[in-house]
């Protein structure tokens, strides 16, 4: 490794001068205080936002993570009643706010963007809250939502909030397969959804999918009464590569079931009276992928959750009254929940909401659209980082980026060179980095540096954020004091923790608290540095993370081995230069199953059918036996070293047979 990689980079002074936190010594008092007086640091927090019930001091905060000892709980603020669109919107229009651009929205294509200011996002917001009133929603409905990065999607999310109906988005590059599970899991029986969206120069029928996702529901019991449908492609520009619109626009309606949200919404009032929720009701629902068996659907809860996501917003971001912060995610993950939506609002802050991708027009979109906007935060992936570091610096050079004062990254570990890139071609060396380390259990960030304080370091995560306690546990749950490696637990919830799954708080206790009693355990290694710093090693169970997309080995061998040609199948994570890890399947035939050009395509199209492009298998290869112990355990360890063609497997005694290990090794496919 070049020595540059172990370097440390001071914040420049120019970050540092003005934010919020701008010392170490301040960074320690504060954290200090937020562990020691939990109540006093997060309460002066709450005073801000508006609640009407107020906070009963004497139960503001109270856990428990020891299931020796009971069930698992954490309550923050509980009695106190307030509305999340209410301190999003409202509070900001009496703060003298009202004409502030919320956010700037710009299109697919570079023609079409528009704006809305914090007024009249609480207008629209009543108006679609209105409406979901009348097709029945009530307090603590499930509502599933299937949009594109459009401002509907804001509407949409606010609206239910601010009836007090749950949302559940899945992002829409899920298939209708996945996406009808999620809507069956929550009983959801109103969707949101779009008539599609370019993206690039693809456009996705997504009223389609959600017409197949709905059928899907129907066989199995259950009927979806509304589908709302945002009519978005005749407003926008098609790519001149693009089908006509005209060819595009058969959107077929079911009279009763499916509504567009242009006839509906405009005729309802501008003013709705917000639902008055507990602090721990539940404010939304988002799905992530389990180890084992379905999705999990995580339950965040309102007041929590809110102080959560405003707080790192605030400081994580150093967001300052007149900047303009630019998170790329899409709203169907958490980052987009957190950080695109409830976390900005709740700081007034002006954002931009992309519909794009990175390469349309041209490969130079990200950095166009920061100097179009004068961004001021840019939040990102790794994965991003890696693919637009290939094209040529002059892509990122020709472009006034000097607006920029804190860059940030999300979803996995991001390497060293990738990390200087950002930093010196995107960053010109003067913006700080956080690398943002969470997940969408944990609503917010826990682990990260802040720009105006910690010295960076390429690749780590670095320091907890206030209130967050993490642990570093050995095999047999010994805590890890100073210098070493192990599993990455927390101590204690911080407000913005997940509170169960839904309809599953077994499963919830069993996945993230059975392991090691008193801890919550984030199924993430990490290491502690000399300095104190943490690196994130990555999972430590059978999950893959592909592009920041997360998903279960279990959940793609189930699917390979729905083809009658498939008798078996084992997956594993292989490295790869752009999307972190991609997907290296081993397969064993059936007897009738034949391997060939045939079924790789037909896999292949079935894993995008029954989860989603993202879980392409890179690599497919057949194995006319797998590495199993004695007791039928496939040991994927070595499938791994396989993957990589490392061999240096380590200790293979306790294999039924050896001798499939190099069989494998000598049959890797041309491609792997
Ligand atoms: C998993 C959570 C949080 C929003 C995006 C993903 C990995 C995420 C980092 C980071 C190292 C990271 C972890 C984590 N991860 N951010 N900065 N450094 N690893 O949310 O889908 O719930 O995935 O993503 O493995 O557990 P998610």
């Amino acid at each position: 490794m070049p020595s540059e990689e172990s370097h440390v980079f001071h914040p420049h002074p120019s970050v540092t001068k003005n934010a919020y936190v701008n010392s170490m010594a301040q960074y320690q008092q504060m954290y200090k205080k937020s562990l020691e007086n939990p109540d006093e640091f997060w309460g002066e927090i709450a005073k801000q936002f508006h609640w009407e019930t107020p906070i009963d001091n004497r139960n503001f905060f109270r856990f428990n993570f020891d299931l020796t000892k009971g069930p698992i709980f954490t309550k923050w603020m509980d009695g106190a009643t307030t509305n999340v669109s209410y301190n999003l919107l409202d509070r900001n229009v009496r703060n003298g706010n009202g004409d502030k651009v919320a956010y700037y929205w710009e299109g697919n294509h570079p023609d079409d963007y528009s704006r809305l200011t914090y007024k009249k996002l609480l207008e629209e917001v009543c108006q679609f809250a209105n409406v979901l009133k009348a097709r029945g929603v009530k307090k603590g409905d499930r509502v599933a939502v299937y949009m594109p990065m459009i401002l509907e999607a804001v509407i949409t999310l606010l609206a239910c909030a601010r009836i007090g109906a749950v949302h559940s988005l899945v992002f829409a590059g899920f298939s209708s397969d996945s996406f009808a599970e999620r809507i069956y899991d929550c009983e959801a029986r109103v969707i949101v959804t779009a008539d599609g969206v370019w993206r690039g120069e693809k456009l996705l029928q997504l009223k389609t999918i959600c017409d197949q996702a709905m059928a899907k529901c129907s066989k199995d019991g259950h009927n979806v009464e509304t589908c709302i449908v945002v009519s978005h492609l005749e407003r926008v520009t098609a790519p001149k590569s693009g089908v006509p619109h005209k060819q595009t626009n058969k959107t077929p309606m079911i009279p009763g079931r499916d509504v567009w949200w242009q006839e509906v919404v405009p005729q309802a009032s501008t003013s709705c009276y917000p639902e008055w929720m507990q602090a721990e009701d539940p404010l939304f629902m988002l799905y992530t992928s389990g180890s084992t068996g379905k999705p999990k659907g995580v339950v965040h809860t309102t007041g929590g959750y809110m102080i959560y996501a405003a707080t790192t917003f605030k400081y994580v971001f150093d967001y300052k009254p007149n900047d303009v912060y630019w998170c790329t995610a899409d709203i169907g993950w958490i980052t987009g929940h957190s950080y695109v939506v409830y976390g900005p609002l709740a700081n007034g802050a002006t954002s931009v909401l992309f519909e794009g991708t990175p390469f349309y027009p041209e490969n130079d979109r990200f950095w166009t659209v920061v100097d179009k906007y004068k961004v001021t935060q840019f939040y990102t992936a790794p994965t991003a980082i890696r693919t637009l570091m290939k094209f040529d610096d002059h892509l990122v050079t020709k472009h006034d980026l000097s607006s920029l004062r804190v860059l940030a990254s999300v979803g996995e570990p991001i390497n060293p060179e990738a990390w200087l890139w950002y930093y010196k071609l995107v960053g010109h060396q003067r913006c700080s980095i956080a690398d943002t380390f969470w997940q969408t259990e944990t609503g917010g960030h826990v682990l990260t540096t802040l720009p105006g304080v910690h010295p960076m370091k390429p690749g780590a995560a670095g320091f907890p954020f206030f209130g967050v306690e993490p642990v570093l546990l050995d095999e047999n749950g010994k805590v890890i004091k100073g210098e070493g490696e192990g599993y990455l637990v927390f101590a204690r919830p911080w407000p913005g923790l997940m509170r169960t799954l839904y309809g599953n708080h077994d499963r919830y206790e069993l996945t993230y608290f059975s392991k090691f009693p008193g801890y919550y355990c984030t199924g993430d290694g990490a290491k502690r540095d000399a300095d104190g710093y943490l690196w994130v090693t990555g999972r430590v169970d059978d999950m893959l993370n592909v592009s920041g997309h997360l998903m279960s080995t279990a959940e793609v061998e189930s699917v390979l081995t729905e083809h009658h040609g498939v008798a078996e199948a084992a997956v594993v994570a292989k490295p790869h230069p752009v999307k972190g890890e991609c997907l290296y399947c081993f397969i064993t035939l059936t007897e009738t199953g034949k391997f060939d050009d045939k079924l790789l395509q037909e896999l292949k199209t079935h894993i995008r059918g029954r989860i989603g492009p993202f879980a392409q298998p890179e690599v497919i290869q057949n194995a006319p036996a797998l590495p199993k112990t004695r007791s039928g355990k496939i040991m994927r360890r070595i499938l791994r070293k396989i993957a990589v063609n490392d061999r240096d497997v380590g200790d293979i005694s306790t294999l039924a047979d050896s001798s499939v290990v190099e069989q494998l090794f000598a049959s890797r496919p041309a491609n792997a």
